[in-house]
């Protein structure tokens, strides 16, 4: 009995310390092209990072989330998401970027808005608006 009360309490624990972070996957460089994907909120615990998020999405919602990357010392660097790959010969790069707005294609981000150290060095806090976004080369992290 007193360990079903400590798991329930745990668990609204859980629930209540919980981060809510939208996802947002644009799959175009010009953003009325991007197909499917209106974006989804996922839950992690508190302290993570936004790879942790990625992690979640993509196991929850794979058709949108699943991503191929290589590993770096400074985390994972994505090279596909949702089953589109990056294409370097025509200068197509998956960029991460962090929002103050909601999303929006008549007044997409740039390089402002752009992410320092890469989902896997970016913690997440409740409400946090994440976009990546399949660039055309103008826009490029810092670290690659
Ligand atoms: C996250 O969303 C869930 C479900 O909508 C909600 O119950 C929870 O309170 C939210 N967490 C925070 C920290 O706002
Ligand atoms: C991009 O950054 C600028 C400057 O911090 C901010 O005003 C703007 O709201 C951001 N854009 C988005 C879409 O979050």
């Amino acid at each position: 009995m007193e360990s079903t009360i400590t798991l329930l309490l745990a668990c609204l624990l859980g629930v209540a310390l919980a981060e809510n972070v939208t996802y947002h996957v644009w799959n175009n460089p010009i953003p009325e092209k991007v197909v499917r994907n209106p974006g989804q909120v996922f839950s992690v615990p508190k302290g993570r990072t936004f790879g942790d998020v990625m992690n979640v999405a993509a196991e929850q919602n794979p058709t949108e989330y699943r991503y191929t990357y290589i590993q770096y010392d400074f985390g994972r660097l994505f090279t596909g998401i949702g089953g589109v790959s990056q294409d370097p010969g025509n200068n197509r790069y998956w960029v991460l970027f962090k929002l103050g707005e909601e999303l929006n294609a008549k007044n997409p981000p740039n390089n402002k808005n752009l992410t320092e150290y890469g989902a896997d060095g970016t913690f997440v806090e409740n409400n946090d608006i994440f976009l990546f976004w399949l660039t055309d080369g103008s826009i490029r992290p810092r670290h690659s």
